[in-house]
C-alpha cells in the first residue's frame, strides 16, 4: 500500500520514525538502502581528432538498480543513467557526437558554456530518436563544474528526471598550479544531488498530481551520483567536493552533521576570488558549488541537507516541503594524504560596473492564479513578463559585444532558480544590497526567492545568429516545461 502524502506527513508528526531513505513506500517495505558506496561517473577525457577533443554521447533507454531489487526504467548517456563526467581544457575545440536512441526526441544542452546558439543543445537543436547531432565549439570557459542535460521542450523534467544528464569539468592552466584537490574521485569528488520518488514496482513516480506541476517534483529519496544512501571512503585530509544540484525543483542546503565548517572555493562559472568559509550552502536546481573540507581528524562525518523554506507564511505551510536528507557519508581511511594549504587568492574576477551596462531589461515571473494569492493548486500558466515560452517568438534581441542589466522580479509565492544561457552573469544585488561573497562569483543560475528583484549584469560577446536564440528560464523544471521561459538572440 502506498501511504499519502497526508499520512506519511502525520506519522513524520507523531513520532519522526519514519527513516529519510526510501521513503513511504520503501520504508514501509523494509527496502530503506543500507549504505552503498558512492558511485563515481566515469571520466570521459575524449580523443584528439584533427586539433579537437572529441566525445562520443550515446542517450539510451534502461533500466537501474536504485533500491533493493526493483529495476527502475531509466534514461543514461553511455550507461544506465545520468551520463560520464567530460574533461574539457580552456582553449581546446571539443567536438561532441550526440546519438540518440531514448525513443523519443531529445536535445543536449551544455549548461553553463558560452557557445554559438547552433551549438547549445537548447530546444531548437531537437535531435529525433534514431538521428545524430554533432555540435562544436571552442571552451572558452574558466576552469570550473558544468553540466550537460535534456532540453526537450516540454519533456525536460521527466527526461532529466530519469537521468539524461552529466557533469562537464573545465581545467585552465591558472587553476591547475593552485595545487587544489584535483584526483577525481580520490580527492576531487563530483556529486549530483537529485531527490527521486519511487513506485511500487520500483519505477520512478513522476508529476502525478497537481501540487508536483505548481511545486515542481520533489521526492523523498536522495540519489547522489544515482546512488541511495552512498558513503566515501577518503583517501585524502583535504576533500574537494563539486556539488551539482541536478533536481527538477528542490532546493538544498548543505551542512555537517558535526557542525564543522568548509569553504566554498567555487560557483556556478570557476573560482571565486577567495575561499568563503562557511558552515553552510544553499544551492538552488542547476546551481553549483566547489567546496574544501578537512577530514584530518580522521572521524566519520556525514554531509546533511535541509530544504529551506518555500515563499512565507501559510504558503510554506500548506505546500512547503522540509523533507532532510543525508547526502554523503564521508569516512576517513587509514594512510591519507595529508592536508594541503588552502590559497588565499583563488582568481582575479572583474569588478562588476553597471555603468557599462548599455540598457535595463526586466523579467517578471508568473505563475497565473498563485501569484495572484491563491494558494491552492489553481492551475494557471507559468510566465515572463505574462507570457509563456513560445517557439516561434524571439523576447529580446541584444547586441553582442555589449553589457546589459537584467533585473529578475519575483512577485509570485514561491522561489524560481533563473537561468541564462550562453553567459556567465554577476550578480549586483539583492532587493538593493550586494550579494554574498559565495555569490560575488561568476554565475548562470540565481536563485529568486518570493518577493525579490535580483540584479544581473552581463555580457555579450562573440557569437551572434539573428535567428536562433538562446534560453533564459527557470530552472525548476516543470516551470521551465510549463512556460517560464524565454528566447533571446545575439546579435551583430
Ligand atoms: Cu540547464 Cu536552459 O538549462
Ligand atoms: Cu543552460
Ligand atoms: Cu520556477
Amino acid at each position: 500500500m502506498r501511504l499519502t502524502r497526508r499520512t506519511a506527513l502525520g506519522l513524520l508528526a507523531a513520532g519522526g520514525a519514519v527513516a529519510a531513505y526510501g521513503g513511504y513506500s520503501w520504508s514501509q517495505a523494509g527496502m530503506s538502502a543500507s549504505a552503498r558506496p558512492l558511485r563515481i561517473p566515469p571520466l570521459d577525457t575524449g580523443i584528439l581528432k584533427e586539433g579537437k577533443r572529441s566525445f562520443d554521447l550515446n542517450l539510451g533507454k534502461s533500466t537501474s538498480r536504485f533500491l533493493g531489487n526493483f529495476q527502475t526504467p531509466t534514461f543514461g548517456i553511455n550507461g544506465d543513467y545520468l551520463g560520464p563526467t567530460l574533461k574539457f581544457r580552456a582553449g581546446e575545440t571539443v567536438s561532441l557526437n550526440v546519438f540518440n536512441t531514448i525513443g523519443e526526441a531529445s536535445t543536449l544542452h551544455w549548461h553553463g558554456m558560452h557557445l554559438p546558439a547552433s551549438a547549445d543543445g537548447g530546444p531548437h537543436q531537437v535531435i529525433a530518436d534514431g538521428a545524430s547531432w554533432h555540435p562544436g565549439f571552442e571552451v572558452k570557459q574558466h576552469a570550473g563544474t558544468f553540466w550537460y542535460h535534456s532540453h526537450m521542450v516540454p519533456r525536460t523534467g521527466y527526461q532529466v528526471y530519469h537521468g539524461l544528464a552529466g557533469l562537464i569539468l573545465v581545467e585552465d592552466e591558472h587553476a591547475g598550479n593552485l595545487g587544489l584537490p584535483r584526483d577525481y574521485g580520490v580527492d576531487d569528488i563530483p556529486l549530483v544531488l537529485q531527490d527521486r520518488r519511487f513506485r511500487d514496482n520500483g519505477s520512478f513516480e513522476y508529476l502525478s498530481s497537481m501540487h508536483d506541476s505548481r511545486m515542481g517534483m520533489l521526492g523523498d529519496t536522495l540519489l547522489v551520483n544515482g546512488t541511495a544512501n552512498p558513503y566515501f571512503v577518503a583517501g585524502a585530509d583535504t576533500l574537494r567536493l563539486r556539488i551539482l544540484n541536478g533536481s527538477n525543483a528542490r532546493m538544498y542546503t548543505l551542512a555537517f552533521s558535526d557542525g564543522r565548517s568548509f569553504h566554498q572555493i567555487a560557483s556556478d562559472g570557476g573560482l571565486l576570488e577567495s575561499p568563503v568559509r562557511t558552515g553552510a550552502i544553499t544551492l538552488g536546481p542547476a546551481e553549483r558549488a566547489e567546496i574544501i573540507v578537512n577530514v584530518g581528524d580522521g572521524r566519520p562525518v556525514t554531509l546533511q541537507s535541509s530544504t529551506p523554506p518555500q515563499g512565507g507564511g501559510m504558503m510554506n505551510m500548506v505546500m512547503g516541503d522540509r523533507t532532510k536528507f543525508d547526502v554523503l557519508e564521508i569516512r576517513p581511511d587509514e594512510g591519507r594524504k595529508s592536508a594541503f594549504a588552502l590559497p588565499e587568492r583563488l582568481a582575479v574576477l572583474e569588478t562588476p560596473d553597471p555603468a557599462e551596462a548599455v540598457r535595463t531589461r526586466k523579467f517578471t515571473l508568473g505563475m497565473g492564479m498563485m501569484g495572484g494569492g491563491m494558494m491552492g493548486d489553481g492551475g494557471g500558466e507559468m510566465t515572463i513578463n505574462g507570457r509563456s515560452m513560445d517557439m516561434n517568438r524571439i523576447d529580446e534581441v541584444v547586441r553582442v559585444g555589449t553589457e546589459e542589466i537584467w533585473i529578475v522580479d519575483n512577485p509570485t509565492m514561491l522561489t524560481h532558480p533563473f537561468h541564462i544561457h550562453d553567459v556567465q552573469f554577476r550578480i549586483l544585488d539583492r532587493n538593493g544590497s550586494p550579494p554574498p561573497p559565495m555569490e560575488a562569483g561568476l554565475k548562470d543560475t540565481v536563485v529568486v526567492p518570493s518577493g525579490e528583484q535580483v540584479r544581473l549584469l552581463l555580457q555579450f560577446a562573440d557569437y551572434t545568429d539573428p535567428d536562433l536564440p538562446y534560453m533564459y528560464h527557470c530552472h525548476n523544471l516543470e516551470h521551465e516545461d510549463a512556460g517560464m521561459m524565454g528566447q533571446f538572440t545575439v546579435v551583430a
